[in-house]
C-alpha cells in the first residue's frame, strides 16, 4: 500500500502536464474509476463559455457514493459518522454510525417518499436543515431520482428562504423542527413556517414540507407539514438509481456576487463527481484499505449548506469509501476542546477546517488541544479565506505535531472541486501560499488584458482551461454568468483617476475563467491568494456580498443610506463595517440611543440574511464620501474602517472634503 497517492514532485509534474495537455486522455481514465449506467462518447466538448463533460454518459451520484459500495461487497463499512452536540452527563454525546448499506437502505427509502409528495426527476428540492445524517440521506435521495438539491444554510434567516426558493421555484421543502447551536435550538421549522407564510397565494407557494424531527421542539405543523418518520415508515425500500445524463443538474448552490441577490451556481452531475472524487482522494491522501492501525477517518468541520460540505463531506468523499464524520454543532460546546475531543474519540486522521476557526483556537489557548491525544492526525487542511503564516505555523505545530503536512486548498463555490492546493507527503509547502494547480487547472495570474503577469506581480486569478468541475452556469441568468466570470477586465479611465476601482468594467469576451480573486504568482509558480477584487467580502470564510447588507440596512425606517466594507478582524479575518446615514427623524439624541439603534440595526440585519452578516461595526454619517459621478468611494470607507485615519490616498475627487473628516473623527463600535 503506498503511503502517499502522490509521492514526489516528479509524479506531480508529469501527471500535472499530462492533464494539460491531454485532459480528455486524462479524465476518462479517472472517470472510468466510477459506474457509468452508459459510457460516454466524448470526454470534452468546449464552447466557451460553455462545457461539457462526458458528453452522452449516463451515471447517477447517489449510486457513486453509495450503492456501488454495496454492490463491491462494502455494504457493512462506515460511510458516515455522526456525533451530535449534546453530550449527556452519563451516556456521552449521541454517535450514529451509517454504513453503505444502511444509506442504500435509507436514501431508497426517502427517495420513494419523495416521489409520493410528487417530486420528480428535473425538480429542485429546498434542503435547510441542520447537520444531521437525515441531511445526508436527503441529499442523496434527490441524487437517487434525479432530483436537484439547492441546500440553504440553517444559518440564514426566513428571508433567504424565501428569495432562493422563488428563484429555483421549488415547491418542496426539507426541514429539522430545529438544530443544536451551542445549546440552544435554532427554530428551522418557524423560519421555515415564515417564508412559507409569505409565498402562500403566489406563483411560488410552497406544496410540501418535510420535518425532520431532531430537537423536539414546539412546532406548529400546518396542511402543508409531513414528518420524515412518517413517510419513510410507510415507504418501499427498493428505488434504484435514476441514470442521469453527466450534464443534468446535480445540485443548485446560492452564492453572494457583487451585485444584487444570491446567484444560483448550478452544478451538473458527471463532471463534478468525476472532479471531487478524484481531489479529495490526492488532496486528502485517502486510502479506503489502509493498514488496520492506520484506518482513515476523516474530518470536515464544515456545515453542509456551504460548498465544502457539498463536496467533501458527501460527494467527494462517500464514492472513495473511507469514513465521513459529520459533527451537529459549535467547537465550543460544552467546552472548547470539543473538537479536540471529537479528533480524540473516533481518531480522525484528515481534518479539514478554516482559517477563521483556526484563530479562534489560538486564541482559546493551546492548553485545549493539548488536553487531547491528537496523535491519529496525518493530514491537516483549510479552506474559505487565506491563512496567516501565524495560524498556519500554530496549526502545523499544536495540532500538527509538526508532523502533518498541510493542504491549503483554494477553490470556490464555482469551481466545485480543489483548484490549487498542496499535495501531502508531496509538494514543499510555504505558510500563506496555497502553492500549486491541482490535476487539470491551468491557472495563471493576468492583468488587466489578459496578458501574464510576471513573477511576484499582482494580478486577476485566471483559469485558462475548463475543468470537470466547472460551474455550469447561474440558474436562470446566462448574462450574469457571462459577465460575471467570462468577461476580461477593462479599465475605465474616469474610474482610475476618481481613485474608484472596485467594479472594474468588463468589457471584453474571454475564453479565461476568472475567478474574481487577485494573486500572484513567486518564483517558484506558488500562488499566494491575495482577496476578493469585487465587492464580495470574505467573513469567517464565508461569502457576503456587501451590497447584500447595505439592502439590509436601507431597508430599515431610520436608515437613508448605507456603504458596507471589510475590514480586519483579528479572528473573522475580515469583519463588517457599516457607514449609515440616518433619517433626521431618526437621529439619536444621546449615547444610549445610538448605541441601541446600532442594536437594532445588528438585529435587523441578523433577520433580513442571518446572523453571520451583522456587522461588527456601525458609524452614522451625515453623509457618505462619493466621487463626482456619484459613486460611493469605497476604498477611502476602508481605510477609514481599517483606522488608517491618516491615508495617503488621493481625496481630491472627493464631493464633500468635510465629509471624510467627520467619517475619521466619529467614533466606532
Ligand atoms: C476565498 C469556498 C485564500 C477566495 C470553498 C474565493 C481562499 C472564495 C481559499 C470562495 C484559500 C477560498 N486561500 N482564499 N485557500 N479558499 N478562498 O465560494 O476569495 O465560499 O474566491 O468557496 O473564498 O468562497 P466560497
Amino acid at each position: 500500500m503506498p503511503k502517499w497517492h502522490i509521492a514526489s514532485m516528479d509524479e506531480y509534474k508529469s501527471l500535472h502536464k499530462r492533464s494539460i495537455d491531454d485532459p480528455e486522455g486524462f479524465w476518462s481514465e479517472i472517470a472510468k474509476e466510477l459506474h457509468w449506467f452508459t459510457p460516454w462518447t466524448k470526454v470534452l466538448d468546449w464552447n466557451p463559455p460553455d462545457a461539457k463533460w462526458f458528453v452522452g454518459g449516463t451515471t447517477n451520484a447517489c449510486y457513486n457514493c453509495v450503492d456501488r459500495q454495496v454492490e463491491a461487497d462494502h455494504g457493512d463499512e462506515t460511510a458516515i459518522l455522526w456525533e451530535g452536540e449534546p453530550i449527556d452527563a452519563d451516556s456521552g454525546p449521541e454517535i450514529r454510525c451509517l454504513s453503505y448499506a444502511d444509506l442504500q437502505h435509507e436514501t431508497s427509502k426517502f427517495a420513494n417518499a419523495l416521489k409520493v409528495l410528487g417530486v420528480k426527476k428535473g425538480d429542485i428540492v429546498t434542503i435547510y436543515m441542520g447537520m444531521v445524517p437525515e441531511l445526508a440521506i436527503a441529499m442523496l435521495a434527490c441524487a437517487r431520482i434525479g432530483a436537484a438539491h439547492s441546500i440553504i444554510f440553517g444559518g440564514f434567516s426566513s428571508q433567504a428562504i424565501i428569495d432562493r426558493v422563488q428563484d429555483a421555484k421549488s415547491k418542496t421543502i426539507i426541514t429539522c423542527d430545529g438544530s443544536w447551536r451551542r445549546g440552544s435550538i435554532v427554530p428551522l421549522k418557524a423560519n421555515v413556517d415564515a417564508a412559507c407564510d409569505q409565498l402562500e397565494g403566489t406563483p411560488e407557494a410552497v406544496e410540501h414540507v418535510v420535518v425532520v424531527k431532531r430537537c423536539e421542539n414546539d412546532i406548529t405543523m400546518y396542511p402543508r407539514d409531513e414528518w420524515y418518520h412518517d413517510l419513510v415508515a410507510e415507504a418501499p425500500t427498493d428505488c434504484p438509481c435514476e441514470p442521469m445524463d453527466a450534464e443534468d443538474m446535480l445540485f443548485l448552490l446560492y452564492t453572494s456576487g457583487s451585485t444584487g441577490k444570491p446567484k444560483g451556481i448550478l452544478h451538473t452531475t458527471g463532471g463534478y463527481m468525476v472532479y471531487t472524487y478524484f481531489t479529495a482522494k490526492n488532496v486528502f491522501n485517502l486510502i479506503p484499505d489502509a493498514d488496520p492501525d492506520q484506518k482513515q477517518v476523516y474530518w470536515c468541520t464544515a456545515d453542509i449548506g456551504w460548498v465544502t460540505g457539498h463536496s467533501y463531506i458527501i460527494y467527494g468523499l462517500l464514492p472513495n469509501r473511507v469514513p465521513t464524520l459529520m459533527y451537529e454543532g459549535a467547537p465550543n460546546h460544552p467546552g472548547p476542546d470539543r473538537f479536540w475531543d471529537i479528533v480524540e474519540r473516533h481518531k480522525v486522521t484528515q481534518f479539514y477546517t478554516a482559517p477563521t476557526a483556526i484563530r479562534a483556537f489560538m486564541k482559546w489557548g493551546d492548553q485545549h488541544p493539548k488536553a487531547h491525544d491528537l496523535s491519529s492526525l496525518k493530514v491537516l487542511g483549510t479552506v474559505g479565506e487565506p491563512i496567516n503564516p501565524e495560524a498556519w505555523m500554530w496549526y502545523h505545530r499544536v495540532i500538527g505535531g509538526e508532523r502533518c503536512p498541510i493542504v491549503d486548498t483554494w477553490w470556490q463555490t464555482e469551481t466545485g472541486g480543489q483548484m490549487i492546493s498542496p499535495l501531502p507527503g508531496c509538494t514543499p509547502t510555504k505558510p500563506g501560499s496555497c502553492t500549486l494547480p491541482l490535476f487539470g487547472v491551468d491557472a495563471a495570474i493576468l492583468d488587466e488584458n489578459g496578458n501574464e503577469q510576471p513573477a511576484n506581480t499582482g494580478g486577476l486569478l485566471a483559469i485558462r482551461k475548463p475543468w470537470p468541475g466547472m460551474l455550469r452556469g447561474i440558474y436562470g441568468d446566462r448574462q450574469r454568468f457571462i459577465d460575471t466570470y467570462w468577461s476580461a477586465f477593462k479599465v475605465d479611465d474616469q474610474q482610475l483617476q476618481e481613485g474608484e476601482l472596485s467594479s472594474p468594467q468588463r468589457n471584453c469576451p474571454s475564453p479565461y475563467y476568472l475567478a474574481g480573486d487577485s494573486s500572484r504568482r513567486d518564483e517558484d509558480g506558488y500562488f499566494w491568494i491575495m482577496g476578493r477584487i469585487d465587492d464580495v467580502i470574505n467573513v469567517s470564510g464565508h461569502r457576503l456580498g456587501t451590497m447584500e447588507v447595505e439592502s439590509a440596512l436601507v431597508a430599515h425606517e431610520s436608515v437613508v443610506e448605507a456603504a458596507v466594507v471589510g475590514m480586519p478582524h483579528e479572528i473573522k479575518g475580515t469583519g463588517i463595517a457599516a457607514f449609515v446615514t440616518l433619517a433626521p427623524t431618526h437621529t439619536p439624541a444621546d449615547k444610549a440611543a445610538t448605541d441601541a439603534l446600532k442594536q437594532t440595526l445588528r438585529a435587523h440585519v441578523g433577520n433580513e440574511i442571518g446572523a453571520i452578516a451583522k456587522p461588527d461595526m456601525i458609524r452614522f454619517t451625515d453623509a457618505l464620501p462619493k466621487t463626482r459621478s456619484g459613486k460611493i468611494m469605497r476604498r477611502l470607507l476602508r481605510a477609514v474602517a481599517a483606522g488608517e485615519t491618516d491615508t495617503n490616498q488621493d481625496t481630491t475627487t472627493l464631493e464633500d472634503f468635510s465629509v471624510l473628516a467627520k467619517l475619521t473623527e466619529s467614533e466606532g463600535g
